[in-house]
């Protein structure tokens, strides 16, 4: 089959893990016998520098016209200071919110190969998915400065409706179900009448899933159950900004922020796959740089968008055997570089 991606490199380390992503596909395009071609497309920094926005709307209509994208990371100090509107950052909710990609699907699991990165004194096993709302909430809410009582002040708003917290609670339901059937939905009730509203929706949603084992916790809380026993957890449902905070966390306990690959869906079958974390400024061009999280992104592209499972866990596998013999990067106690890390993974496939 022939498949249309789109690449948004962004900035940062983003173009090298995006390129070592892009060979892993090359790979099992022969090994499988697909076609992928690519749209290099600009996005975040990058697009600033060359046009002078962040998002260009030509980016936007080549993401909606493909079919799947791939995005390294955007974002880095040089344009820190822009406002706003014009911040790279700003690409990124533009593409979540341009193509209705609403739920985020970050799994956090830990590697036997990793068990020793974990930074928790004692751990056993686990195995999260985090499913974060993505196109609502804070982050798109109504925000902006105005002169209060004690003087000029600044405001954003939640604001949650029942058809964004059904969407994202059905998707969080029918994953439990393919799970081990457990579902925690994280809020703050105690104070957030948005998260009140979340709260009765999901509870009502939950008489539709019997088979689930269902239940809600305080986000204070969960922050701190993450710490104590994350094994508790199999899948977690949570608002925009819980679950960037929460999968920051949770990303932690598996040794390296640069494990974790999220997939973004929507109602179609075009999905958006990025890693979690950022364009890491710092060691940006050194070629030291984890892919790991960038190419198990483009496995769960193959999985969701193109429903290519096996090749999805040919990927999945390479990655885990890689780990398993020691070839490990910088971020997760070894000395590899991205290009030899790579190289093993090209090998195992
Ligand atoms: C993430 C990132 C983004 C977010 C930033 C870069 C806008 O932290 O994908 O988790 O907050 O969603
Ligand atoms: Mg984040």
């Amino acid at each position: 089959m022939k498949y249309n991606i789109a690449l948004l490199k962004g900035d940062g380390i983003g173009p090298e893990i995006v390129d070592s992503a892009v060979s892993i596909l090359n790979q099992i395009a022969v090994k499988f016998g697909h076609e992928f071609t690519y749209n290099a497309l600009l996005a975040g920094g990058c697009a600033i520098d060359a046009t002078g926005v962040p998002l260009p709307e030509e980016t936007l209509k080549a993401c909606l016209e493909s079919d799947s994208v791939l995005l390294g990371a955007v974002g880095g100090p040089k344009w820190d200071t822009l406002p706003g509107n014009l911040r790279p950052e700003k690409a990124l909710l533009g593409v979540r919110k341009g193509l209705g990609l609403y739920s985020n699907i970050r799994p956090a699991k830990l590697y036997a190969a990793l068990k020793d990165r974990c930074p928790l004194r004692t751990v056993s096993d686990f195995d999260i998915v985090i499913i974060r709302e993505l196109t609502g909430g804070i982050y798109f809410g109504t925000s902006g400065r105005r002169n209060g009582e004690l003087g000029e002040e600044a405001f954003d708003t939640e604001c949650y409706s029942v058809t964004e917290i059904e969407r994202i609670g059905k998707v969080a339901f029918e994953t439990a179900m393919k799970r081990k059937k457990k579902l925690v939905s994280i809020d703050k009730a105690n104070v957030l009448e948005s998260s009140r509203l979340w709260r009765e929706r999901m509870h009502k949603l939950s008489e539709a899933y019997p088979e689930v084992e269902y239940s809600d916790m305080l986000v204070d809380n969960a922050a701190m159950q993450l710490i104590k026993n994350p094994a508790q957890f199999d899948v977690i449902v949570t608002s925009n900004m819980f679950g960037d905070i929460l999968s920051d966390e949770a990303s932690q306990l598996t040794g390296s922020i640069g494990m974790l690959p999220s997939a973004s869906l929507g109602d179609t079958k075009c999905g958006m796959y990025e890693p979690i974390h950022g364009s890491a400024p710092d060691i940006a061009g050194k070629g030291i740089s984890n892919p790991i999280a960038t190419i198990l992104s483009a496995a769960m592209m193959l999985r969701y968008s193109f429903d290519l499972e096996e090749e999805a866990n040919c990927i999945d596998t390479a990655v885990e055997t890689a780990l398993n013999n020691g070839f490990l990067t910088v971020d997760i106690g070894g000395t590899m570089t991205t290009k030899e890390i790579t190289e093993k993974i090209l090998e195992l496939i």
